[in-house]
This record gives C-alpha cells, sequence and structure tokens, in this order.
C-alpha cells in the first residue's frame, strides 16, 4: 500500500514536470520561438524604434529589420553626392544593441529615387554612361558604408513587367541604361561589399507567370557569373489571394534554381482594393474604410487563420525559406493605411495599434513554436 502510494506519488511528480518541460519549451515571443533557425522580421523606421514602448516590441520579438524607407536611394542620396545615412545609421545601432540582423532595402527601384539619377531636367533618359556612372555611385558608396552591418541587400527591386507579353519594367534606369542595368547592379554590389547576400525583390512574383520571369533572371544572373542568393516574395496579400498552394509552388520553384527565399514584406490587407500586388505608383482614389474603430473579433481570428496556414507553407519545406519580414509591426504603422487609398483604417499585422498582440500573433506564434520548439522566450 505505502509502495503504491509512492508510485502514485512519483507519477504525479513525473507528471508535473513534463508539464513544466512543456512549458519552459512553449516561447513567448517570435524570436524566442524561432530560436535562431529563422529570421523573423519587420520593416521599421527610425522614429519607429525610438518609442520606448515600440522599440521593447521590436527587440523582443525579432531578430532581423529591414528599413522600410531610409535605405531606399532617395533616402540615402536625395542631391547628387550629397548622403545623409543619419536615420538608416539609426537602425543599424539599434540592431547592433539587440543582437538583430539587418536587410537592406534597396539599391535600385523604380520608385522612391531622386529624379536626377537616371533623368535630365526635362525628365529625358540620361545618356547610358551617365546613368551607369550614377548607379555605381550610389551602390559604392552605400554598400561599403553598410558593410559588415548588413547581412545582404535588395539590389533590385520589381524590375519584372506585369504585362504578360513583356519580361522587364520599363523603369528609368532602364530607358538610360538599358537591360543590363540589372546585371550592372548587382555586380558594383558585390564588387563593394563581397560578403553581403544579394537579393532579387518583387510583388506578385508567386504568380505563375511573373514566377517564371523572376526565374528567367534568376538564371541570366547566375549564367553570366554573377552572385545572387535570394529571391524576396513581398507577400502583401489578401485573405483570399493567393492561394496557399501557389505559395507553395514559387518556393519550390526558387528553391530549385538555387536561391533562398525570402517572404519580405508580408501583411494581409483586411480592407477593399481593387488590384492585387504592391505597385506603389498604383493608387486608388476612393474606397470603403469599414473598420475605423477596429477589426471585428470574428475577422481577426480568420486572419490568424490566414496566417497560419501561410506560415505552414513557408515552413513546410525546411531551410527553402530562410526569413520572414512583416511589412511593419502594429496596424497603425502599415502602409496599408495610405495604399492604394490615402487615409484608412488597415489591419494587416499582429498587433494592434495598442500595441496588443492580435489573434494573428498568436496563430503565427503557435506555428513557430510546433515548427522549432523554441526554448526560450
Ligand atoms: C512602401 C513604404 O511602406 C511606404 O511608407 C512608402 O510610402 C512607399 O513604399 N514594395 C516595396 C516597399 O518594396 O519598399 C514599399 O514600401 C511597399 C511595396
Amino acid at each position: 500500500m505505502r509502495h503504491m502510494r509512492n508510485l502514485v506519488c512519483g507519477g504525479m511528480i513525473l507528471l508535473a514536470a513534463a508539464a513544466g518541460a512543456r512549458a519552459q519549451s512553449e516561447a513567448t515571443t517570435l524570436r524566442g520561438a524561432v530560436d535562431d533557425k529563422l529570421l523573423i522580421g519587420a520593416a521599421v523606421m527610425s522614429y519607429q524604434i525610438e518609442q520606448p514602448r515600440l522599440g521593447a516590441l521590436v527587440a523582443a520579438q525579432f531578430n532581423c529589420l529591414t528599413g522600410e524607407n531610409e535605405f531606399k536611394v532617395v533616402s540615402l542620396q536625395p542631391e547628387p553626392g550629397q548622403f545623409n545615412f543619419g536615420p538608416a545609421d539609426k537602425i543599424i545601432d539599434f540592431a547592433e544593441q539587440h543582437n538583430i540582423k539587418v536587410v537592406g532595402h534597396n539599391l535600385c527601384w523604380h520608385n522612391q529615387i531622386p529624379a536626377w539619377e537616371f533623368a535630365d531636367a526635362d525628365g529625358n533618359p540620361l545618356p547610358r554612361d551617365k546613368a551607369l556612372a550614377n548607379l555605381k555611385a550610389h551602390i559604392d558608396t552605400v554598400c561599403r558604408h553598410f558593410r559588415g552591418k548588413v547581412i545582404g541587400w535588395d539590389v533590385v527591386n520589381e524590375a519584372i513587367s506585369d504585362s504578360p507579353n513583356e519580361f522587364l519594367r520599363d523603369t528609368p534606369a532602364r530607358k538610360a541604361i538599358g537591360d543590363d542595368y540589372i546585371e550592372k547592379a548587382f555586380e558594383f554590389a558585390h564588387e563593394a561589399d563581397p560578403d553581403a547576400e544579394l537579393y532579387y525583390n518583387d510583388y506578385n512574383d508567386e504568380e505563375p507567370g511573373k514566377r517564371e520571369k523572376v526565374l528567367r533572371l534568376v538564371k541570366m544572373l547566375k549564367d553570366k557569373g554573377l552572385r545572387i542568393d535570394g529571391v524576396g516574395i513581398q507577400g502583401h496579400w489578401q485573405m483570399h489571394y493567393p492561394a496557399p498552394s501557389v505559395v507553395d509552388d514559387a518556393i519550390v520553384a526558387f528553391h530549385n534554381a538555387g536561391v533562398k527565399v525570402m517572404i519580405s514584406e508580408l501583411d494581409i490587407d483586411m480592407i477593399p482594393r481593387r488590384q492585387t500586388g504592391a505597385e506603389v505608383g498604383a493608387t486608388e482614389k476612393t474606397g470603403a474604410d469599414p473598420y475605423p474603430n477596429g477589426l471585428p473579433a470574428n475577422l481577426a481570428e480568420e486572419q490568424g487563420k490566414r496566417y497560419a496556414d501561410l506560415f505552414k507553407v513557408f515552413l513546410k519545406h525546411p531551410g527553402y525559406v530562410t526569413r520572414v519580414t512583416f511589412w511593419g509591426t502594429h496596424d497603425g504603422t502599415s502602409w496599408l493605411n495610405d495604399w492604394p487609398v490615402r487615409g484608412r483604417h488597415n489591419h494587416p499585422l499582429l498587433w494592434d495599434r495598442q500595441l496588443n498582440p492580435k489573434p494573428a500573433f498568436f496563430a503565427v506564434l503557435k506555428v513557430l513554436n510546433e515548427t522549432f520548439g523554441g526554448h526560450s522566450s
């Protein structure tokens, strides 16, 4: 009898120990849950991380940051030869203090560039040599400045055409330099920072049409002996677009082409818009603003499920997706409050405007814990 009681007690101790171990292994933060096995990131502005509550949240939750705007060409070099590194350096300093990696975004794009980079005062394309010199000077200076401070660069952003019949978008850089502006950008970036990873980044590149064009570009760069480490799938998505299987197919296709896959700008739009994708210049004048006072609870739950389904796809093939970056932190920081329609109240991220975690946060955390079994919080 006494023997039996001892056994029961022993059993209870064992059960309690098991429960304790489980509680300990369930991390309460995203970065704790991934345990350094995935880069989990957010886009930030330097003034945001200076806000004490938001700064603390970012430091606790993320192991990777992207500058939302402050590493773009017009921010870093507004006037020829005049570089403004202040705001971007603040992000670098914050990241260093909190043991967070930084991704540079971006070196060459058709938006948020100074007009003089590829065009003259009348708006006509510069001669090729002059435009190439501007591209090289920017990439050289910027990549050298951030050497050892960023792990990689979105070298070229959104260079593929959205039109089914065209390969490349007709950007200011392409008009002035020609199709090889893309390879030149990769070449200059590698020369200036040989240790940095180099990425191609785009929206809608999970869709088969654009995906095939990105694959063609990756192959072209590789065939020329140029370094390209990864492809960014921006992930500016909606509740029912795209299907998880489409994302899965794209991840596998890019992996098979020999590059890392990064979900580089993730958000789930909760209010109506006419277009998919994320062409910054494609604004819409009017649009409904159905949830100005917060997202209804049932929709917040559905959003959590949508995020969980997507994360399961991201993590389905171990090692294929190396980074998932959200485009913002709390809902009030999202660019989707002003795009494609200005001044709306969107709810695309994991925290609400009061910085309370939403169902989407717990849904993502759960998938990360299940996948990585994180040990610390
Ligand atoms: C957006 C920023 O979030 C906004 O603040 C800015 O006004 C416009 O650009 N694809 C990209 C990002 O690669 O750089 C864009 O960021 C969103 C779409």
